[in-house]
Order: structure tokens, then sequence, then C-alpha cells
């Protein structure tokens, strides 16, 4: 990746994204579920820029989405209707009407009083509303607590007793078809037992279902395959497969996977510039022109990504620097007591690991533009997000005209 060319053209602050790199991580989980009917569903608030997602879809992928803005990218990106999950712990009523007149896959439902809704609203608009049920196994998927969700202390899903009586529930309504089981335990995932151990309570749970004649067709198994940041184990997807797999004898399900950070994370890169290198007290201080509002997760997991400095300066002395954006705020850092050669004004500092959670978690916060966005796909770069103006800041605000 020609990270110099790429900065001049499109200027700084940057994301750039693999293409290519995506299209073979997809293929290589769908290879590892080949045993089965599955779809993939890329999660798309891993990185929801249409480009991406249609890039995806040309792949063959469905999308998990978590708002009807969400699924309406989905749909405006190509994807397949019958493909897309609509899921998320608080659906608005113009969102659940919207998604069923949209004819989508299924609804993944949260709890007992949003299935009554459900039913009321495809009542009322006179639809036949597919859902699956987001079960909570309460395993620990011991990753960090806050892309932590299979835990009954976290908000997300029902405890299995519930899921059985609202399974009942929807099997009697007339308005309500459920096709599917959808359980998702977290996030940047590096161990294979929790998810197998959840995949066979839900798996069980289907069995029943199945002895009271209610037939899942969907087994929905969310999606926190985890990536390389620095130097963690990793889950193979073959084993993740054979994992979830090998709980599953006897039913007859398709698979669906929400992968979003395995498909993108590694794939995407943020390229920003030093303005300034400056000192305070002992303190060294590289400051550069992108910042936590271009991506969060440094500052708010205190999650690592790889920090390469492209330094021109000709045998450049190598000390601890701290890398900082220009907001206001002490949590405006990239990394704290790295090692970094001097730099110039100029010099392209990369963060990689970028592809997943960095746009898509992005602000406008001290009215700073967004980025711009680029793919590179066979050796081609192309602009699929331009970078934000003044005016495109400012444009719903209207009051002050007056
Ligand atoms: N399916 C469901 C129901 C989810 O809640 C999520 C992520 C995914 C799929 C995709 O998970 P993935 O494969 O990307 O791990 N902002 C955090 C991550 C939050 C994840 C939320 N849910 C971060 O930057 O690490």
């Amino acid at each position: 990746m020609n990270f110099d060319k790429l900065a001049l053209k499109y200027g700084t602050p940057l994301y750039v994204y693999d293409f290519d790199y995506f299209k073979n991580r997809f293929k290589k989980l769908k290879k590892a579920f080949k045993a089965r009917k599955s779809i993939i569903a890329y999660a798309v608030k891993a990185n929801s820029n249409l480009s991406v997602i249609k890039h995806f879809s040309l792949l063959g992928s469905g999308a998990d989405c978590v708002s009807i803005g969400e699924v309406k990218r989905a749909l405006l990106a190509g994807v397949d209707k019958y493909k897309i999950i609509f899921s998320g712990v608080g659906k608005r009523d113009d969102e659940i009407k919207e998604a069923l007149s949209k004819d989508i896959l299924m609804i993944n439902v949260e709890s007992e009083a949003e299935l009554a809704k459900i039913a009321e609203i495809a009542k009322k608009i006179g639809k036949i509303a597919r859902i699956s049920i987001r079960v909570n196994p309460n395993i620990d998927p011991k990753t960090h607590p806050y892309i932590s969700t299979g835990l009954h202390e976290n908000k997300f899903g029902v405890d299995i007793e519930t899921a059985k009586k609202m399974y009942i529930f929807a099997k009697k309504s007339d308005f309500l078809n459920p096709i599917g089981i959808h359980f998702h335990i977290g996030s940047q995932l590096t161990q294979l037992e929790p998810i197998r151990e959840a995949s066979a309570i839900v798996a069980d749970l289907v069995r029943s279902l199945k002895s009271i004649n209610i037939d899942i067709k969907f087994f929905d198994v969310g999606g926190g395959l985890g990536i390389r940041y620095k130097e963690e184990k990793l889950i193979e997807p073959y084993d993740y497969a054979q994992a979830i797999l090998s709980t599953l004898s006897g039913l007859d399900v398709t698979i669906i996977c929400e992968p979003g950070r395995f498909l993108v994370g590694n794939g995407g890169y943020f390229i920003t510039k030093v303005l300034y290198e400056k000192v305070n007290g002992d303190k060294r201080f590289i400051i550069v022109d992108g910042a936590m509002n271009d991506l969060i997760r440094i500052s708010l997991y205190k999650a690592y990504h790889k920090i390469e400095v492209l330094s021109s300066v000709e045998n450049a002395e190598i000390s601890k620097a701290n890398i900082v954006g220009p907001v206001c705020e002490s949590g405006d850092f990239f990394a704290k007591n790295i090692k970094a050669p001097k730099t110039n004004p100029g010099d392209l500092i990369v963060i990689h690991s970028a592809g997943a959670y960095g746009f898509s978690m992005s602000s406008n916060y001290n009215t700073r533009e967004r980025a711009a966005e680029v793919a590179v796909e066979n050796g081609v770069d192309r602009l699929i997000r331009r970078r934000e103006t003044f005016e495109d800041l400012i444009s719903c605000e209207i009051d002050y005209l007056v």
C-alpha cells in the first residue's frame, strides 16, 4: 500500500481500505461453513460505507443491521432483502414498521414487550413478521467488558425460559412467524470454548422447540470473531465453524454468521499527518491532524492499534513520544510513550487495524470534518467518501438564519 501517494492524492486524515483483503476474508469464512447452508451477514456497523457493503453484497453477503438506517444502507448497496436481519435492543415503532414493509429476512427480537409490539404493528399493516429471538445464553466471552454481550448482566437478548415463552407466543400469533434464533456473546472473541458452549445451549433450545412443533430454520451465531491487533492468539475460521457445527447434530438449519471486525478490521488503515512536535517538561508530543473524533477506539477502550511513523528525518533519533490530536481533550491520543523517530511536519503516521469501528464511530466533535475514505482494489485506488466540508457540518442547523 503506497500511503505517501494516497495521502498526496486525497489529503489527510484519510481512511484507506484494502478491498482485496476484505474479499479474501469473506471467502475464507464462507468456506469454513461449507458443510452447511450458510449466510454470511456482514455486520454493517463495523464499517457502514455503502461501497464496502456493496463489495460484500457482490460476493453474496447478507447484512446484519442495528437500525433502520443500516437496513436502508444494505438495500441501497444491493444486499438481497432476504439476507437482511434487523437486530437491536431498542427498535422504534417507525423502524419496525419500515422493516416490515421492506420485507427483509427477519427482525431479531430482544424482549417480550418488543415481540408484542411487532405483532401489533404487523397486524395494523397487514403483514406477517418473520422473527428470530435473541437468546442470552449467560456465557462469559472473556473479552473487553464494553464489547461483551452474552451475560445476563448485559442488556442484550432474553434468557432461555423467556425465549421459550416468546416462541410459543409467536407460534400462536397470526402475525408472527418465528423462523430464527440468534445469539451473540461478544466482540473480539479469541477463545473458542465460550462460543461452543453458547452454541450448544442455543441448539438445545432449538431441539426443544422442535418437539413442540416450532421449526427454527435459521441459526444465527452472531459475529465477534477476533482479529490480531497486537499478539492475540486467534481462533481459526475453520475451528470456529467446526465448534458451532459440532453442536447442531440432527438439526436442519441454515447458519447465519454476522462478522464485522473479522472481515474489515485488518484491511483498514488510518493515515494522519504530523503537524508539529513539541516538548512539555520531559514529555515529547507528536501532534497530528487526525484525532479521537476520527478514531475513538484508542481513547474509548484503551485499544491497541499498531502505529507506523514514516519519518523523513535522516538517521532520526528515536525516543518516547505521545501521539496526540488537536481535539480539546486529554483523552485525544493515539499512543502514549511509544518509541518514535523524530519527525518533520508533513510526515505520515499510519494506524493499522482501523477498518472496523473506525470511521463508523467517528464524529464531528470540535466541528471537525470527517475524513475521506478510499478503496484500493486490484492495485487501483478510488474515493468512496469525499472529505466533509464545513457546509456539510452545518447543513442541518436552521434556526440561526431567522
Ligand atoms: N452481531 C451483533 C448482534 C453485534 O452486536 C455485533 C457487534 C456484531 C454482530 C459484529 O461484531 P464483530 O464481528 O464486529 O465483533 N465498537 C466496538 C465493537 C462493538 C461491537 C458491537 N456489536 C469496538 O470498536 O471494538
